[in-house]
């Protein structure tokens, strides 16, 4: 069980599908631009590697998503092409720049 010590300002979680590991996360608006998203990601992501061992974990951002392309670039993760997804309830065909971070 995770124990909560204070207000939850956001969340990051890890996706395994596919033999492919994919972290996405999110934060609260009135906390943004505090370095929270930054520093979070990088403490997850350094236990992801260490327990579950992936070779490498992937990001999708959408391309204008500056503050998300920031956050990632700042822990490491490096630009690997576009990719075109078919989003569910009926969202339509998106383009995401993905991203890569190796073990
Ligand atoms: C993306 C998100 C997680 C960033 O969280 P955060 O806690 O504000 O991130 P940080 O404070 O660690 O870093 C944000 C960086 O982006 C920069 N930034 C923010 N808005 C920006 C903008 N419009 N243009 C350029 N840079 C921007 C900040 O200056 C900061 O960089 P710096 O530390 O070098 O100054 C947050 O905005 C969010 O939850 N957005 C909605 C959900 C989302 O987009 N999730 C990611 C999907 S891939």
């Amino acid at each position: 069980m995770t124990r909560i010590d204070g207000p939850v300002v956001g969340s990051i979680g890890l996706l395994q599908r596919d033999g492919e590991a994919e972290v996405g996360y999110w934060f609260g608006r009135p906390h943004w631009n505090q370095g929270y998203a930054t520093e979070a990601l990088r403490a997850f992501l350094d236990h992801a590697f260490t327990t579950l061992r992936p070779e490498h974990i992937v990001a999708r951002v959408f391309p204008d998503n500056t503050a998300s392309i920031t956050v990632l670039k700042k822990c490491g993760f490096t630009p690997a092409g576009v990719k075109e997804v078919d989003l569910p309830k009926g969202g339509g065909m998106r383009r995401f720049q993905m991203f890569l971070l190796g073990r």
